[in-house]
């Protein structure tokens, strides 16, 4: 087992941003390193912890701040914690970080744009016709974070290079042993 601390690895960002792509790299990765780790994804949650919430500024904040509780839960008890929901709201993503001694945010940039290109669970077409209303990023806020720990960016990354990027922050930080190239 490797030796690491709790620490909560958050990210936010709009849908199909990569949140839970990246969260399920970092999770196959840390878990070969023998990491205690839970992935708490957006989709997921909502269909269990969350049931029954909607996307009202109200529901959304509840759903986060749920999220957060079960990631400090997991964190002070030494594991790892991924969360992975749109989070679109600073100041409760600020509440979940004054909650964690350890915590680590991620954004995952993506412009409107490339995500409406893609468009991969075919929301944003819907979003745009008006069919669902208060869709993030296009009929709702969403709020940048203003100094997260690391930004990756899938228009101008690979998922490998996101996945490097914070795994050395992770490493540089303390956050989990460096492993040697040959290891
Ligand atoms: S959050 O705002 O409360 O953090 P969460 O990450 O749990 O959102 O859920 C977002 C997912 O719900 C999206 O990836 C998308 O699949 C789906 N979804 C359905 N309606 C909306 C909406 N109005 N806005 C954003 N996402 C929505």
């Amino acid at each position: 087992m490797t030796d690491h601390k709790g620490f909560v690895l958050w990210f936010t960002g709009l849908s199909g941003s990569g949140k839970s792509t990246l969260s399920r790299m970092i999770e196959g990765e840390l878990r070969k390193r023998g990491c205690k780790i839970e992935v708490l994804d957006g989709d997921e949650v909502r269909e269990n912890l969350s049931k029954g919430l909607g996307f009202s500024k109200e529901d959304r904040d509840t759903n986060i701040r749920r999220i957060g509780y079960v990631a400090k839960l997991l964190a002070r008890n030494g594991a790892i914690a991924i969360t992975a929901a749109i989070s679109p709201y600073a100041e409760v993503r600020n509440q979940c970080r004054a909650m964690n001694r350890n915590f680590v945010e991620v954004y995952a940039e993506c412009s409107i744009e490339e995500l409406t290109r893609r468009d991969v669970k075919g929301l944003y077409a819907k979003a745009l016709s008006g069919e669902i209303k208060n869709f993030t990023g296009i009929s709702d806020p969403y709020e940048a974070p203003e100094n997260p720990e690391v930004t990756i960016n899938s228009e101008t990354q690979s998922e490998e290079e996101s996945l490097v990027a914070i795994m050395s922050y992770l490493e540089s930080s303390g956050y989990i042993p460096a492993v040697a190239a040959n290891a």
